[in-house]
């Protein structure tokens, strides 16, 4: 059936199948200087050029990785980043047929007028950065906006963060960038699954209700959704049977199988949580190619093994795979612990 044809359009497909490919999924390395930061404190690092750039040659240099990931989300300063050897880190992508990403929004500030909530910026000037990033070898995109359920979350909000989704997603396309589309609905809160459910229902309406009118094409986008579970300080948690219930449940009702691909966040969950997670939604055949893009449960073991020692960067190297080929496995749904 016809298609909404673009000069891209052809392309931005294949990418998505690319990435949307069976045992595949997206490791996201793509955190700002200030989260990144973060991480290499945790393991007593300064936040350094050179130790950003020794952390994602490590992650970005695995042999082997393209066998479980697809695609890999990046910050600015890495797509224009080499290893220590000289070689484009994108190129080192490349080679293992992962398709290299970029992170495109501006990160978030308050909104006024709002429940003390938050949106997200970047739409200025997108469109000359995204036709940038193609040149550089990106060929996927991201943007990542929040949702918080115990701010409200008010009217406001969901729609702004629906707009901004949808008008990114239309000029990342216009690029030929596929979008990655992540309303992520925050872990925080003492409520329980059902007032999840019931949020990330309201929020996925009016996401696709926006990328339809922005005539996005739906064939040639992923998904990034937060899992459906009780929130963080709510007293009873959820079984991966419960979560992978509830969350395919709103997929059902909320997303249009011509998605190619579901690419969850981890947002906090342990290593083993959101590998299980996974699994548990893959125990039968879903519509779409249900997978992972994970930063937090795809680098928390590497980091810790790593600890900024060059004697250490092969075992982190191998605890990467290690994640990433358990989460490959519960993308098939074969994961046995
Ligand atoms: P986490 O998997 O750590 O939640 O990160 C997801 C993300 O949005 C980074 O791209």
């Amino acid at each position: 059936l016809p298609i909404r044809a673009g000069h891209y359009t052809d392309e931005l497909l294949k990418t998505a199948k690319t990435i949307a490919s069976p045992g595949r999924g997206i490791l996201a390395v793509d955190e700002s200087n200030a989260t990144c930061g973060k991480r290499l404190d945790s393991i007593g690092l300064g936040n350094t050029e050179t130790n950003r750039q020794a952390y994602r040659q490590l992650l970005l240099t695995t042999p082997g990785l393209g066998e479980y990931i697809s695609g890999a989300i990046l910050f600015e300063e890495t797509l224009y980043q080499s290893t220590t050897d000289g070689k484009k880190m994108v190129d080192c992508l490349v080679e293992q047929n992962i398709v290299p990403g970029i992170k495109v929004d501006k990160g978030l500030v308050p909104l006024p007028g709002s429940n003390n909530e938050s949106w997200c910026q970047g739409l200025d000037g997108l469109a000359s950065r995204t036709s940038e990033y193609y040149k550089q070898g990106a060929r996927f995109a991201k943007w990542r906006t929040v949702v918080s359920i115990p701010c409200g979350p008010s009217a406001l909000a969901v729609k702004e963060a629906a707009w901004g989704l949808a008008r990114y997603a239309a000029i990342s396309q216009d690029s030929g960038l596929v979008p990655i589309v992540e309303p992520e609905i925050l872990l925080d809160g003492d409520h329980g699954i059902e007032r999840t459910l019931e949020v990330a229902e309201k929020v996925w309406s009016e996401v696709i209700f926006y990328l339809a009118e922005n005539n996005v094409v739906f064939e040639g986008i992923l998904l990034k959704p937060s899992m459906v579970t009780p929130g963080a300080e709510h007293k009873e948690r959820a079984s991966p049977e419960t979560i992978a219930n509830h969350t395919l449940t709103m997929l059902r009702r909320r997303i249009p199988p011509a998605v190619p691909g579901i690419m969850f966040l981890s947002g906090g969950q342990s290593e083993v949580e959101a590998t299980l997670n996974l699994n548990a939604m893959n125990q039968s055949p879903n519509p779409w190619h249900v997978s992972f893009s994970y930063a937090r449960a795809l680098q928390n073991s590497v980091l810790k093994t790593w600890k900024g020692q060059p004697e250490n960067v092969e075992a982190a190297q191998k605890a990467l795979l290690v994640r990433a080929k358990a989460n490959s496995l519960a993308q098939l749904g074969k994961y046995t612990g």
